[in-house]
């Protein structure tokens, strides 16, 4: 039992689940104009989306910060959101914790997967049970009239799957695999007709004078039904803490799932 808590405890360090939101926030004030830019169009892509649905209720994908929510223009329009996310800042829970418009729902998306890499030893950690895991995991299912999965999905794959390189567990076609598995599971989970996914797809490396050296996906899955696509670029790093060898740009797009 102390063994077990202990081993879990590790674990959430070395999946890096509070620093990966401490990281987000480090690194949105340090480049504020290029994330501002990103934050802004995610912001409008669910505006667009509410304005074109007009939901009564809202349910947010990849909630953390809300930097990327636009709370103040959903709450103007009465309209319940519920937030979910494998962690939610405290302050931004007492900050909502009397506006009955507001709830927080605390779920992994990926249906269980990082439970079992937090209580799971190293030695019984396989592909073909992660695969199965997944495959099979049941799916958070939301009633809302509107879904967002707000850029959630590459990050879906990221967290464990950095765990499990770290850890020398899977060979590099393993992980495509097993975050392609990871994200198609998610994208099926979204209610078809009522969903927007917003999501970065690509990773751009550019030099000093603006050439693109070098791309990598972070995206592995088919979004071609995707309609209503927009598409731009997010500066995401400008000062080479990311990869060191290069500026990083992502590729981003938002539409409707159906
Ligand atoms: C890049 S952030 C999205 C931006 C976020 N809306 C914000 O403003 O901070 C990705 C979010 O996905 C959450 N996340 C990552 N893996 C998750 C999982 N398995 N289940 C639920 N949430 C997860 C992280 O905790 C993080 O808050």
């Amino acid at each position: 039992m102390v063994l077990q808590k202990l081993l879990k405890a590790r674990r959430i360090r070395q999946l890096g689940l509070t620093s990966g939101q401490i990281g987000i926030y480090n690194r949105y004030v340090r480049e504020h104009e290029g994330w501002g830019r990103h934050l802004s169009k995610s912001r409008q892509a669910i505006i667009g989306a509410v304005e074109l649905f007009k939901p009564k209720s809202i349910c947010i994908l990849g909630s953390g910060l809300l930097l990327d929510v636009p709370m103040k223009e959903l709450l103007s329009r009465n309209i319940n959101i519920t937030l979910v996310d494998l962690l939610h800042p405290a302050q931004l829970v007492n900050k909502y914790s009397s506006n009955s418009f507001v709830r927080f729902e605390t779920h992994d998306l990926t249906g269980g997967l990082i439970h079992y890499l937090q209580t799971t030893r190293l030695k019984a950690l396989n592909f073909f049970a992660l695969v199965n895991l997944v495959s099979r995991a049941k799916t958070y299912a939301s009633n809302a009239d509107l879904v967002v999965s707000l850029n959630l999905l590459s990050q879906l794959s990221d967290i464990p799957i950095e765990f499990l390189k770290q850890k020398k567990i899977l060979t590099d076609w393993q992980c495509v695999e097993l975050a392609s598995t990871i994200q198609q599971k998610h994208l099926e989970s979204l209610p078809k007709g009522k969903s927007l996914l917003v999501s970065d797809i690509l990773e751009e490396f550019y030099d000093e004078r603006g050439s693109i050296t070098a791309t990598r996906p972070t995206v592995f899955i088919d979004l071609s039904n995707l309609t209503q696509v927009q598409e731009w670029l997010w500066d995401f790093d400008t000062t080479k803490t990311y990869n060191e060898d290069a500026i990083t740009k992502l590729r981003v797009v938002s539409g409707l799932v159906y």
